[in-house]
């Protein structure tokens, strides 16, 4: 008999050769002669599932991460037996499985190496809670760069770098540090010139090292559960993210007025406060469509009750401020207070949807309002009860959305800042330990308040807000990056955050914009908004410990700063739009680093500042104090000056002059970048033209513009509005022709386009082949015209 003393002593264990082989439709089983079983499964040419059972016993089936939506299907697949392997055929990619040792080796059809095991395959039995610590170490050649991974404040290319995930309640976190608030085990690799991807599924405690412990060595590993990774061939960056993103999903849009700006801080309250604070922002005409209510509003920190001296009438407040245009956004986290006479507390207790500990008794923790217990969401009864509880909050008081906060879950005065791990979780079926559970558990709260807010904000669209995630929860809510400080080093962790985040499948995101923790100077602040309204998710929030952080709490000159930037991005507001759209279509995230943009050019592969927002535009952030501008790098193409129209040749490092009220900001030769009136709230103004501006590039180019009704589902029928435009330049003409899909009718009727760069004088203008009469559309001499928006071709001759 083989004692625990001595399987703790094995180490390391590892799959010896293969004794049988069997194919089931598209999945294949490879099983040794030591008990190990791979199961490769082809789910699509390009993407791949390696799951590694060992006592020839895999585990039940069941993943959070993984969409319902998920594109299955391929071409074409052989298997062949060979001497020293098997061989797996796709259409687009070649898997060896060694039979000696199961290692595994993947190439392209040139058999050129993708990734190739190094020791592959091992584990370690775990003598103290049972199961494997699972491995999977990957050569790591010279040359190869590493992305993606969620949230990490860490230079965007991982190589040297050793990661964790377990989702941490990280107050004042620093660059490099480890763990934060998401869980993302998705990783880029890219080796010469060729990029795939690899997702390591598995909801315990991960580990990423990539290449630094051993210099050719890329490995990951898990404090249980099993090996089960998925593989991503690209070649393009695009593809890989494409495919992981349709893996583990896409949100549904969002109501247009949550990508407009929106107001926070710890707290607002009382309700003369809120107000004070909305009319603050109509009378300085600063626009903004939210403002968010956090724990205070509570009564006694107790979720879904209010402080009735605070908030007398949550109902009739929050309807003044929607008559304003504001949205209310509350916050609800997941610690119920132990409080006998408190309803939800009760119903929980009488229901039995409390965590309990593994011998029986509840677990139980600190929060906001003293001792709590937690609802287990990984039980899907509780999840509908936990959506019923928003009636109040979102049917009957009118607020808009929910951000829930604490649901790594925090827990407080304890060293580990979470729940004790012997914690016991229903996993949808699937009993299990806090261990496991802990990674979704957050995941699993908010995806139970996108469905309450959902169902009752039914016919307008929901939104919600989370700080803890693992892979998939974009499918869900919007995520900001937690706690971060004022500091110069948190704006460029917030910029490579957003990036990595944007790779990583979850576009929709944002940082607490200032700095949570400390306070920025008005320089900070106006820099940190400068980038931050190129961010997905665009709102202020901070601890309010150390004074005010609204655009007026800085003096004059910043805030005339700040408003000019929050109008750019409401004017930018259907470019948004359609990023939004071309992230739920395509995968496609709406923010890209150099890397994913141009990953021939060696450059990019180090770049961490520049990145590109939506498709066409270029954004570099100032970092530091008293800069009158910055250097920067451009990738290939040619580039306008936003603000100069100057055009900038790729491919270089420049310096860019951005004084305090100028960013680094390019346009994309070409592009036609579609903008709307600045807005004091989504929805405020009726839309009469859509301006378009219009960057000359002799050769083609292509933009789109999507709109719909900015609210509820139609969209969904049909209902929406697809410009696809296609741009050609030629010396002395310009070609504009317009694809149009989706019967949306937009209320506008005409485009004002504003030309940049044209280099020659508009003498004759044709719509559709006609002639049409220069005074009837020409404005501003040679600047810009107004044309009807049904046009098929805009044909512009110059001289
Ligand atoms: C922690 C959150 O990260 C922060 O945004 C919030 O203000 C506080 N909790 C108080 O609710």
């Amino acid at each position: 008999m083989i004692t625990n003393t001595e399987v703790a002593k094995r180490g390391n264990q590892h799959p010896d050769h293969i004794v049988d082989f069997r194919q089931e439709n598209d999945k294949m089983y490879f099983t040794t002669q030591n008990g190990v079983i791979l199961q490769v499964t082809i789910l699509r040419d390009s993407v791949v599932r390696f799951r590694y059972a060992t006592e020839y016993v895999f585990e039940p089936d069941f993943s959070y991460a993984i969409s319902e939506d998920v594109n299955l299907g391929y071409n074409e697949l052989t298997v062949e037996e060979e001497i020293p392997e098997y061989v797996i055929i796709t259409s687009k990619i070649k898997i060896y499985i060694n039979k000696a040792n199961l290692k595994v080796q993947i190439v392209d059809m040139d058999d050129v190496i993708l990734t190739e095991d190094e020791l592959g395959f091992h584990w370690e039995e775990n003598f103290d809670f049972g199961g494997n610590v699972v491995k999977m170490s990957k050569v790591c050649h010279s040359g190869e760069s590493y992305y993606g991974m969620g949230d990490k404040a860490s230079h965007t290319n991982l190589k040297g770098k050793r990661v964790n995930n377990w989702v941490t309640d990280s107050y004042a976190y620093g660059k490099d540090q480890e763990p934060l608030y998401k869980s993302i085990p998705f990783y880029i690799g890219l080796k010469e010139n060729i990029a795939y991807g690899i997702f390591f599924d598995n909801s315990f405690s991960t580990y990423f090292d990539f290449a630094a412990e051993k210099r050719n060595v890329t490995s990951f590993w898990a404090d249980g559960g099993e090996m089960n990774y998925y593989f991503f061939y690209g070649p393009r960056m695009q593809e890989v993210v494409e495919s992981y993103t349709d893996l583990t999903g896409v949100p549904e849009l969002p109501p247009l007025w949550a990508l407009g700006f929106h107001q926070s801080k710890w707290s607002y309250y009382p309700e003369q406060k809120v107000k004070d604070i909305a009319s603050k922002f109509r009378k300085l005409n600063i626009p903004c469509d939210a403002i968010y209510l956090d724990i205070d509003y509570m009564d006694g920190f107790r979720c879904f009750t209010w402080n009735k001296q605070y908030f007398p009438n949550p109902k009739k407040m929050i309807e003044e401020m929607e008559d304003d245009g504001f949205k209310v956004i509350t916050m609800i986290d997941p610690g119920i207070k132990i409080d006998r006479d408190y309803w939800v507390y009760q119903q929980a207790m009488d229901n039995g949807f409390f965590c309990r500990r593994a011998d029986g008794p509840h677990f139980k923790g600190k929060v906001w309002p003293g001792e709590c217990k937690f609802p287990d969401f990984t039980n899907p009864r509780v999840r509908e009860w936990w959506a019923d509880l928003y009636k109040e909050m979102i049917a009957d008081l009118g607020a808009s959305g929910v951000w829930n906060d604490m649901n790594e879950p925090a827990v407080m005065e304890v060293p580990s800042k979470t729940a004790n791990l012997d914690v016991r979780h229903d996993y949808d079926g699937h009993p299990c330990s806090h261990r496991k559970a802990h990674n979704v558990y957050g995941m699993q709260m908010v995806r139970a308040t996108y469905e309450g807010v959902k169902k009752f904000m039914f016919p307008r669209r929901p939104f919600v807000l989370t700080r803890a995630a693992y892979a998939g929860t974009q499918r869900y809510c919007a995520t900001w990056t937690g706690d971060n400080v004022a500091t110069w080093e948190h704006l460029w962790i917030a910029n490579v955050q957003m990036q990595r985040l944007c790779m990583s499948g979850y576009s929709f995101a944002g940082s607490d914009i200032g700095g949570f923790a400390e306070q920025p100077n008005g320089e900070l602040f106006a820099r940190w908004m400068q980038l931050a309204v190129f961010h997905p998710f665009c709102r202020v929030h901070s601890s309010g410990d150390h004074g005010d952080q609204e655009p007026w709490s800085f003096g004059d000159e910043i805030t005339n700063i700040v408003r000019e930037f929050i109008e750019l991005r409401y004017q930018l507001m259907p470019y948004l739009y359609t990023m939004f759209y071309n992230y739920i279509k395509e995968g496609f995230p709406m923010l890209q680093s150099l890397v994913f943009y141009d990953q021939e050019d060696y450059q990019t592969h180090f770049r961490t500042d520049e990145f590109i927002f939506g498709k066409q535009m270029l954004v570099c952030p100032v970092q530091e104090p008293n800069a009158q501008g910055r250097r920067m790098y451009f990738p290939k193409g040619k580039w306008y000056n936003y603000w100069t129209d100057e055009l900038v040749e790729g491919g270089v490092e420049r310096w860019v002059s951005a004084e305090i009220h100028r960013i680094p900001l390019f346009v994309k030769e070409g592009g036609m970048i579609p903008k709307y009136p600045v807005q004091q709230y989504v929805g405020e103004k009726e839309i009469e033209k859509l301006a378009i501006d219009v960057y000359f590039k002799e050769g083609t180019e292509r933009s789109e513009v999507y709109e719909d009704q900015q609210e509820g589902y139609d969209y969904k029928k049909g209902r929406y509005s697809l410009r696809r435009f296609k741009l050609t330049g030629k010396e002395n003409e310009l070609i504009i022709q317009q694809f149009k899909d989706g019967n949306f009718i937009t209320p506008y009727n005409k485009f004002k386009m504003t030309f940049h760069g044209l280099p020659f004088t508009i003498e004759t203008v044709e719509l559709d082949n006609e002639e049409v009469d220069l005074n009837d559309i020409k404005l501003n001499g040679n600047n810009s015209i107004e044309v009807g928006k049904d046009f098929t071709e805009l044909h512009i001759f110059g001289k």
